[in-house]
């Protein structure tokens, strides 16, 4: 898989939109969410390994075929929950890891308030998901959370991204892969992202 990967669809430009749009309240934003995630899931597992697996339907014998991988979700909390609400269904027997990142209001740095990982191994494959990308300081402390914990196989599941936050992750960790949704322009003073969406979580979770 390429090291960044821009998601191209209509239904998710159609979502991404009516997230970005300020009129938008929160029903309406976390059905679109979700829509969202669902859909980078699928990009983002598009290289997982399957195996063959001999079955009978209902007619006849056939080789099937089932997921291989050990896979480990990692939503970032808090705004990473609403991803991650999304894309069980898809990936139900996944462990699941939890970090809590905030940022300083004043100063965008991000702090951990909450880690519970579980034992990763290089063979795992490692889906974080935080819907926004921007300094990058969040995933650059997940990033070195989970290399602490053994995982190097990582996957950053993003909706909106910005250039500095990518650059910076590919700067420190050019072999974590990167699926979003959108590469926004920049970021403005408070280090939100340009045009953005304002803050996510805010507006997922009614807050
Ligand atoms: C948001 C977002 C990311 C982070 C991105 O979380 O969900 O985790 O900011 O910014 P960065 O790339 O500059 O680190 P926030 O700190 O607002 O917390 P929340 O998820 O609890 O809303
Ligand atoms: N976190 C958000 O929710 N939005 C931004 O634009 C930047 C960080």
């Amino acid at each position: 898989m390429e090291k960044i990967t821009l998601v191209s669809h209509p239904l998710l430009e159609h979502s991404l939109t009516i997230l970005r749009n300020k009129e938008t309240g929160t029903v309406e934003f976390r059905r679109h969410a979700s829509i969202i995630s669902k859909i980078l899931l699928v990009e983002a597992t598009r290289q997982l390994e399957v195996v063959e697996e001999r079955i009978e339907t209902p007619l006849a014998a056939m080789a099937g075929r089932r997921l291989a991988d050990e896979i480990v979700v990692v939503p970032v909390l808090r705004a990473g929950l609403a991803m991650l609400f999304a894309i069980q269904d898809f990936l139900p027997a996944a462990s699941v890891g939890f970090i809590g990142l905030e940022r300083d209001e004043q100063t965008a740095q991000a702090h951990e308030y909450y880690q519970k990982l579980p034992r990763l191994f290089t063979s795992h494959k490692v889906m974080v998901l935080d819907p926004m990308l921007a300094t990058g300081g969040s995933l650059l402390e997940t990033v070195a959370a989970l290399q602490e914990k053994g995982a190097s196989q990582i996957t950053l599941v993003c909706i909106v991204a910005a250039p500095e936050g990518i650059a910076r992750i590919q700067q420190h960790y050019p072999t974590v892969a990167i699926v979003t949704a959108a590469i926004d322009d920049h970021l403005d003073a408070r280090k939100f992202i340009v045009p953005g969406l304002g803050d996510f979580g805010d507006r997922y979770f009614g807050t």
